[in-house]
């Protein structure tokens, strides 16, 4: 995934950075002078670092005097989880340069399982691993039963591989170079056919769904305590809530084949929040939209459709709006890519948070102060 800004951003300090070597090389005869380059070097580049790791502080919970419907409207503010894993075996994905390539591998996947046990929402989790479910039953062991459901499925009941044949062939032309094998893309894609058979199961009693990928809470430490994941206070229930990743007015010049040539991401994919019914249509109108870019010879992630479906040319089309969630660098201490694609779900632990403080201690609410846009 390429974001121009930071990649600018990134080339420049690494280019200030060579600067400084040269003028070290200089000096070195003097010794004095160079010792106080040397000196001035490290203060410049610890500040830089104080700058860039500067933890943002995030007011997540509402001023109930301030907006005391929308506080009574998310009264059922309790979200049921939907995820899946498929064993799709060990590939190389080759991200954002300052990156290491990440190897996605099975084990890899496990060492993220750990965020689950400590996950207190009820979760529907599919997967075709039997040693995945036997990992994943015993992190939430300790849970209420009713609060883990655990499908066995596997690739062939997920109509997303279906179209597995035409990714391939989509993969081969030379203009794409997509770095990771079609069995990734089809995966990708069967969040939505997942997501569906969830909201198909009479096992959903909360009236909020949330697709959320197996490795989202990866930054959790072993000892952090449990937590859990509430609707935001502001959210509109009428809409779809997403991580926005890039700002929406970079895409306003684009068509879809230009959102995949540039691999182009708007929202973070990894998790959805909204109601049943929204959700359901959304899943059609996803449906559609990919299987149109797939005959247009398109197909990368389910980041690139939704993107393509809110790009000008599919807008209008498009019943559900979206809400996006953006957090500034350093929230919820959240570094690199992490702040942009798990931005939301790290507001709704924060609001399930600040819900447990406000009822032991109604006077000390905060004010609100999220960027979340209404699109
Ligand atoms: C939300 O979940 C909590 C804890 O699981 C439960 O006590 C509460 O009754 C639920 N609320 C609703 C409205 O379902
Ligand atoms: C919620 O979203 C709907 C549909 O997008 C919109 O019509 C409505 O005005 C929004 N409500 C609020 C309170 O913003």
């Amino acid at each position: 995934m390429r974001f121009i800004p930071l990649q600018q951003r990134c080339t420049r300090l690494l280019g200030n950075h060579e600067g400084f070597c040269g003028i070290v090389q200089i000096c070195r005869n003097r010794t004095r002078s160079a010792a106080l380059v040397l000196v001035s070097l490290i203060i410049v580049m610890y500040s830089g670092f104080q700058i860039m790791y500067m933890p943002v502080e995030m007011n997540i919970c509402q001023d109930p005097s301030k907006s005391k419907d929308s506080y009574l409207q998310n009264i059922d503010d309790n979200i049921t989880i939907v995820t899946m894993y498929l064993n799709i075996g060990t590939f190389k994905k080759t991200s954002f340069f300052l990156f290491s390539k990440e190897s996605y591998a099975t084990d890899h996947y496990k060492n993220w399982l750990f965020s689950w046990g400590k996950l207190n929402n009820r979760v529907i989790a599919f997967f075709d691993d039997d040693d995945f479910i036997e990992q994943f039953r015993i992190k939430r062991a300790h849970l209420p039963d009713s609060f883990t459901k655990i499908v066995r499925i596997s690739k062939d009941q997920l109509s997303a591989f279906k179209y597995k044949k035409q990714v391939e062939e989509i993969n081969q032309h030379p203009s794409f170079s997509l770095s990771y094998p079609p069995d990734y893309t089809c995966t990708m894609d069967a969040k939505y056919d997942a997501l569906e058979m969830a909201l198909k199961m009479d096992d959903i009693k909360t009236s909020y769904v949330a697709w959320m990928d197996i490795g989202l809470f990866r930054r959790l430490q072993e000892e952090d305590p449990p937590f859990t994941l509430k609707v935001p206070s502001d959210f509109n229930s009428s809409k779809l809530g997403f991580s926005e990743v890039t700002s929406r007015k970079w895409l306003s010049q684009l068509t879809p084949r230009e959102i995949y040539e540039k691999n182009v991401v708007w929202v973070a994919g990894g998790f959805v929040l909204g109601v049943k019914k929204v959700i359901s249509e959304f899943i059609t109108a996803y449906r559609n939209t990919a299987r149109e870019l797939l005959a247009q010879g398109l197909a990368d992630t389910d980041q690139q459709v939704i993107a393509s479906m809110y790009s000008p040319d599919m807008a209008s089309k498009q019943k559900i709006d979206i809400m996006t969630y953006s957090c500034p660098r350093g929230s919820f201490s959240l570094y690199g890519h992490a702040y942009l694609y798990f931005c939301l779900p790290y507001i709704c632990k924060a609001s399930a948070e600040c819900k447990t403080r406000s009822q032991k201690n109604p006077e000390n609410y905060n004010h609100i102060h999220i960027s979340s846009r209404h699109s």
